[in-house]
């Protein structure tokens, strides 16, 4: 009556609603590879268990690496009728070498198939994002060269709080992105243990050897409970955010460049190549890039959501709902991979405006920090001097003018410890040099980092 694998039992076709509505083939195709690999591996260890001679083991591994080339050549055509990628291979593999294909799903089942394959993806995808991400990196690093002594105006709450070197705002991404990198491979850990010997969810009688699998397949673990591998999508979820908090990263600095790309801001010029126009203002050179990757965020962490809806109130083992899973991380998947590729050309070709952050610089004063640091080092509390130095900004203000400008005699007003020596942390260029703390942005330390990301991204 079915000509599905699993139809032994059913007395009716499968309604084609119902078929069109479940396969899962249109998208988990991109699974081919992994199967393939995964499905080779399993037939070794049946040879090594016994279940199969080596001459259908032999049989069974040149069959499917056929039936990789054909879809890798774009000829194989996948049925949807076959629901999944799974089905549709061993269909194909049964068709090709007749009754010895029928023994390849031997002591496993798709639920344990489907984890082992998606994990198998998954290692590889994280492998390839760590690439994207070191190239990012290092696109932020080759920064530090170009713009070597170049201060910038540092924000809290968007507004102006203390000067920091373009070289220390380059290197603030590395570490970001480090982070991310970190997580990916603490991620991969989880992400490569072998499923396969889950069977449906208990286990099987068939006496097989997951450790070879788990060997041949480059796992560095064994799933330890069948019940819980049947049902875990947690290593998807957890990729998932840390796509989400690469996407969250890149979100962050795309808007601080579309600002800093206004005429208003002013520190920053994209290079034509990664501007977009208008149909009716001829003048305008847009940020679509950036604002894309912004917007691209909020895909990225949809798709956490959708996961992690997805698994809520799901009972053990393996439920259906499952397949929902692959959509959404292969998005987040080709998002991500698409930012970060766009990002750092991006990084690399952008002009820091020089003269007009410079023009710029000396407003906002970015050193009355410094300043009341000054007098905390000539003995005055922090909170006492927080108030001097806060009066002192007020009279600038009132006077438009900078704290270095401002006359000896008002500053041995405001503390008799206070004299000529302020002009020497006074200004930006004197505060950033005034900095010592670990982790500043004072101009040793940071040429410190440098070459520390220098050495850490060449290797
Ligand atoms: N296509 C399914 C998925 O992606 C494979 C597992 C199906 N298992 C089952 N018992 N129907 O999750």
């Amino acid at each position: 009556m079915s000509d599905k694998p699993w139809g032994g039992a059913f007395e009716q076709p499968t309604d084609q609603l119902l078929e069109k509505f479940s396969e899962s083939v249109s998208f988990d195709h991109q699974l081919y590879a992994q199967d393939i690999r995964a499905s080779i591996a399993h037939a070794g260890m049946l040879a090594t268990v016994g279940v199969l001679s080596d001459a259908e083991r032999a049989q069974i591994v040149t069959g499917l690496e056929a039936i990789g080339e054909q879809i890798a050549a774009g000829e194989f055509k996948f049925r949807q009728s076959l629901e999944d990628v799974h089905m549709n291979i061993e269909r194909a593999l049964i068709d090709r070498i007749g009754d010895v294909g029928r023994k390849l799903h031997t002591g496993r089942s798709r639920n344990d198939q489907v984890s082992t394959d998606f994990r198998l993806w998954i290692r590889d995808q994280i492998d390839s994002l760590d690439s994207l991400l070191a190239n990012l990196q290092r696109a932020f690093v080759h920064r530090t060269t170009g713009d070597e002594g170049v201060v910038l105006p540092g924000y809290t709450h968007l507004q102006r709080a203390q000067p920091v070197l373009a070289s220390h705002y380059w290197l603030a991404y590395c570490e970001k992105y480090q982070r991310d990198r970190d997580r990916l491979r603490d991620c991969r850990h989880r992400v490569n243990q072998l499923p396969l010997g889950t069977a449906a969810l208990a286990g099987t009688t068939i006496p097989i050897d997951r450790q070879q699998v788990a060997e041949e397949l480059g796992f560095e673990g064994i799933v330890a409970n069948s019940l819980d591998s049947s049902s875990d999508r947690d290593f998807a979820l957890e990729f998932a955010f840390v796509l989400s908090q690469i996407s969250l990263h890149l979100s962050g600095w795309a808007e601080e460049w579309i600002l800093w790309c206004t005429t208003e801001f002013g520190f920053l010029k994209l290079p034509d190549a990664f501007c977009t126009g208008s149909s009716i203002m001829p003048q305008k050179k847009n940020p679509d890039g950036l604002e894309l990757i912004r917007g691209k965020t909020a895909r990225v962490v949809g798709n956490l959501q959708s996961l992690m809806m997805l698994t809520k109130g799901l009972p053990l083992a393996y439920n259906r709902d499952l397949q929902e899973d692959k959509e959404r991380v292969f998005d987040s998947v080709e998002t991500v991979s698409a930012c970060l590729e766009l990002a750092a050309p991006m990084v690399a070709g952008a002009e820091l405006q020089v003269e007009s952050i410079a023009a710029g610089i000396e407003r906002g004063h970015l050193d009355a920090t410094t300043l009341m640091e000054h007098l905390i080092g000539l003995g005055v509390p922090q909170r006492t001097a927080h108030e001097i130095i806060g009066k002192l900004v007020g009279s600038a203000l009132q006077q438009d003018c900078t704290l270095a400008e401002l006359p000896v005699e008002e500053f041995q007003a405001a503390h008799e410890s206070l004299g000529e020596s302020v002009y020497q942390v006074l200004g930006t260029k004197h505060a950033i040099e005034a900095f010592q703390s670990v982790g500043s942005t004072n101009p040793s330390r940071v040429a410190e980092q440098v070459t520390h990301w220098k050495e850490k991204l060449d290797r």
